[in-house]
């Protein structure tokens, strides 16, 4: 239908007729000239319609925004002081010559120049109009690049892209599952695979080496801007490498990503352990763009009266921190503190002291603070040494359980790092490795990774005996503060695996029924083994500087999991149910 696309007519083809195809972006009626931006996927030109072409111009003046149509003319260059420097065709116009409307539009429902108005549940109900807006649709063709680029490097590092199944077991990392009924097993269902984790595993046992796959997970949980319940990974798998050569090779992945689309040189990524990352910056995805971190300092304050303080610094659960904010303390009224104690409430914390630092050379004169009266003066003045504090800092506390404090402060050093405009601009990689294996949840252990992941150093009989002190063989790739990858070496070896079934609290039948398959798997010369998933909408959702995945995914779901376009999920009809022999328990509140 067409010749040329429109964003890709330049001064060559000036003299050439040209028959193009798109949108109406925009029509203007000047000085009895009508003007149109017609726009395609490769960008905007203008065509002019002169009112000497009788029937083209009233074709011309029934044209709307978002009309579809098909336009022929011929490319004449643009006086100089016409010539638009922000428009890739502007030195370029059309003059037209026949006007074809392939269809109308009605008044969109949203707007796609002040896209700021529309909401959320309005762009996701129009997504398909949405995505008109040339931002969207840069992002798209960015993230296809994006996985074109890691299959080339994948392809070429001897990886084979294999396709695992979707409709599956369960397959288990942290999240509920998205269950889908059997027809022919009525009762049964099958879980969509929260990752490919275990197939993965079973390539590397079929002696397949190297495999990689860019393949959507699905994880029913909490949704935030960067949680999606159907999202994609480049999954990836290797035998006979370690820890270290598998963060080689996909950190060279990353790097070579960033330096060919965006021009960036990541350097080489640093690795920090897991403690480090919690105790400097109280958490494991640490943003090092920001300059401020903790420090620890319960072992100062056992001793004192104020059991806010005391309390958690005798208690081997408990954590007394401090955040030091250089030249702070002019910039946090109490109005302010009352905002941030009340932030970092949402984290479980009861309370945020503070001390502002006036005059050192004052001693307690020089300091203004609502605990200083609690504070005998050995714990002040070995506090003051140890944040090294200069006049005109603040100094905020946590204490509580170790959890509270390193999510609460953690979280107001991001909040106030981002409020006093502190952070580099630059992009800040890196490795977070030597995790523990488990964490404590709900009386029992999870594992920090998933159940398949290697401990370091230990024994099966050794990690059952002190499973808590155990660290695990695993690494996350973190960037700007967003974990954009993680993996670990795995079990290879059927009695660690029992082992970690076994910490788990997961039972010798209930590990058979669920995982027999793989621990079957492991009896025939499992190789060792190790891999490792990125989430490939956090990484282009960084690329891109986009706020949220869902702007870098064509379809996303809303944080209630739903789609607004689709009207996704729906009810079954009873037919539907009858075969599956599903009957439903009405909810009260219907
Ligand atoms: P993990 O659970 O860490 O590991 O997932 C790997 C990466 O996937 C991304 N990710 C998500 N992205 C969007 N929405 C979600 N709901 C979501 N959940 C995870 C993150 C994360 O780093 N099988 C292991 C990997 C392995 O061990 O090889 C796994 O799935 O960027
Ligand atoms: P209170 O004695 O409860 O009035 O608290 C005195 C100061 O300690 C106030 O500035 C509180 O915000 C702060 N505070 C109270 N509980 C905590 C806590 N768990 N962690 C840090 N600061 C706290």
């Amino acid at each position: 239908m067409r010749s040329h696309y429109c964003g890709q007519i330049n001064e060559t083809h000036v003299g050439q007729e040209v028959t193009l195809c798109g949108w109406v972006n925009r029509r203007r009626d000047l000085g009895g000239l009508i003007f149109i931006d017609l726009r395609d996927v490769k960008g905007l030109i203008q065509v002019v319609v002169d009112p000497d072409f009788e029937s083209l111009f009233a074709t011309a003046n029934k044209l709307k925004s978002e009309f579809c149509i098909r336009l022929t003319g011929k490319v004449r260059a643009r006086p100089d002081s016409q010539i638009n420097a922000n428009m890739a065709t502007g030195k370029v116009e059309l003059l037209a010559s026949e006007i074809e409307i392939l269809n109308g539009s009605d008044v969109l429902p949203l707007s796609l120049d002040g896209h700021q108005n529309n909401s959320e549940e309005q762009r996701l109900k129009y997504r398909y109009l949405d995505l008109r807006r040339v931002e969207m649709t840069e992002r798209l063709k960015f993230r296809a690049k994006v996985t074109s680029e890691i299959r080339n490097f994948l392809d070429s590092h001897d990886f084979l892209d294999v396709e695992t199944p979707i409709l599956t077991k369960a397959t288990p990392e942290g999240a509920r599952d998205y269950l889908v009924p059997s027809r022919t097993h009525k009762g049964q269902f099958f879980a969509l695979p929260q990752s490919p984790q275990l197939f993965k595993q079973l390539l590397m046992m079929s002696g397949l080496d190297r495999y990689y796959q860019v393949v959507k997970c699905f994880r029913d949980e909490d949704l935030r801007a960067d949680r999606q319940p159907e999202f994609t990974q480049v999954d990836i798998e290797t035998s006979f490498m370690s820890a270290d050569q598998v963060m080689d090779v996909t950190e060279k992945m990353v790097r070579q990503l960033f330096s060919r689309l965006l021009d960036v040189d990541l350097g080489e990524f640093p690795k920090m352990t897991y403690t480090d990352a919690m105790t400097l910056y109280g958490s494991d995805k640490p943003d090092l763009r920001n300059p401020l971190f903790m420090v620890d300092v319960a072992d100062l304050l056992k001793d004192v009266e104020f059991k806010v303080f005391s309390g958690p610094a005798n208690d081997a659960k408990g954590r007394v921190a401090a955040l030091r904010v250089p030249q702070g303390a002019d910039k946090f009224s109490r109005k302010d503190i009352d905002e941030l104690t009340k932030f970092v409430g949402i984290y479980g914390a009861k309370g945020l002291a503070w001390i502002k630092v006036k005059d050192l050379s004052q001693g307690r004169d020089g300091l203004q603070s609502p605990v200083l009266k609690f504070l005998p003066d050995d714990a002040l003045n070995a506090i003051l040494k140890r944040t090294e504090v200069e006049n005109g800092d603040i100094l905020f506390f946590g204490s509580d359980k170790y959890t509270v404090v390193s999510e609460a402060i953690g979280a107001l050093r991001l909040k106030i790092g981002q409020q006093l405009n502190i952070c580099s601009n630059e992009w800040k990689p890196l490795w977070v490795v030597d995790f523990p294996m488990f964490e404590e949840y709900d009386g029992g252990l999870t594992p920090l990774h998933h159940p398949f992941t290697a401990p370091v150093g230990v024994t099966a009989k050794e990690l059952i005996e002190k499973p808590e002190t155990a660290l695990s063989n695993a690494y996350d790739m973190v960037l700007n503060g967003c974990e954009v990858g993680g993996g670990s070496v795995r079990i290879h070896q059927q009695d660690m695996q029992q082992a970690v079934f076994e910490v788990l609290g997961i039972s010798k039948e209930e590990a058979d029924e669920k995982f027999g398959f793989l621990l079957d798997a492991l009896k025939f010369g499992a190789p060792p083994h190790a891999g490792l998933a990125f989430g490939l909408d956090r990484l282009v959702m960084l690329m891109t500087g986009a706020t949220s995945i869902r702007d870098v995914m064509a379809f996303p779901k809303t944080t209630t999991a739903a789609c607004p376009l689709t009207d996704a999920p729906g009810f079954a009809n009873p037919e539907q149910l009858k075969e599956l022999a599903i009957d439903l328990i009405k909810d009260k509140a219907e």
